[in-house]
């Protein structure tokens, strides 16, 4: 059994079948991008993933577990954390104070939650940042805390919707490298992202999603010249190698 699997994933809005039959597996210690178009529910398939949503049809093991039909807290505690394609901080309080509400789930105490939140800060270079109120920082700053709070619940699956998104070409390259850094900890993360250069840089292996389906799999190059995902995502301009 992989590592994280999702089988045959079905959630209905309505009439609408935003995801309609996922099945992916994803690797220990991989990044496996997920791209495609705007509403073809790759945001449905995180929501899905850490129990926001309940499943209409499928399963999802994790670890050896399944952990699909379990409360949303308990997947966390399982290992899966996530970030929010709205970023969602608590606007009044400071970063620290942000991630250590995360770090509770990890502590037993005040200090040991504490002492979490600070490393996890320090990890995701935030540090200069730790007494800065959360809404008054940047949108570059405002992702690195979705990340830096994510973190902070120890997970062993990190789910990245959309956290490149709004960042200049020098917060994008820091970004990459505190993805990167995220990875090398040991840390296996599934990543939503429209800017190609993230997915292409970062991911050992993409899932294309259209319509709720996969419509490709395989190493980044693969998928970027797979002709349903230039018809359907990326544009007959798109060139994997630019
Ligand atoms: N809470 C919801 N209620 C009703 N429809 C939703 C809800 N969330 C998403 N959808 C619909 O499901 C489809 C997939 O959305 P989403 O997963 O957000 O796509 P993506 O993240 O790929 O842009 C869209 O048609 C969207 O309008
Ligand atoms: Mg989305």
């Amino acid at each position: 059994m992989a590592y994280f699997e999702t089988l045959g994933l079905v959630k209905l809005f309505g009439g609408l079948a935003a995801v309609n039959g996922v099945s992916f597996d994803v690797n220990e210690g991989e990044i496996c991008g997920l791209i495609g178009p705007n509403g073809s529910g790759k945001t449905t398939i995180f929501n899905l993933i850490n129990g926001y949503f309940p499943l209409d049809k499928g399963e999802i093991y994790f670890n050896g577990n399944k952990i699909s039909g379990l409360k949303t807290h308990k997947i966390c505690r399982e290992g899966i954390g996530r970030t929010f394609q709205i970023v969602k901080p608590l606007k009044r309080m400071t970063v620290l104070d942000n991630v250590l509400a995360s770090a509770f789930l990890r502590s037993h105490t005040k200090s040991e939650a504490v002492e979490l939140a600070e490393k996890t800060v320090s990890f995701c270079g935030m540090t200069s940042l730790k007494d800065k109120v959360a809404g008054s920082l940047p949108i570059a700053s405002r992702k690195r805390l979705e990340i830096t709070r994510a973190m902070a619940t120890k997970p062993k699956l990190l789910l990245l919707d959309e956290t490149a998104a709004g960042l200049n070409p020098v917060e994008l390259e820091e970004a990459i490298a505190l993805i990167k850094k995220i990875r090398d900890s040991g840390v296996t993360i599934i990543i939503v992202e429209h800017i190609m250069k993230v997915i292409m840089t970062v991911s050992d292996r993409v899932v294309a999603i259209n319509h709720g389906m996969v419509l490709a799999e395989g190493t980044p190059e693969e998928v970027a010249s797979h002709a349903g995902v230039i018809a359907a995502y990326l544009g007959e301009d798109y060139c994997a190698a630019g």
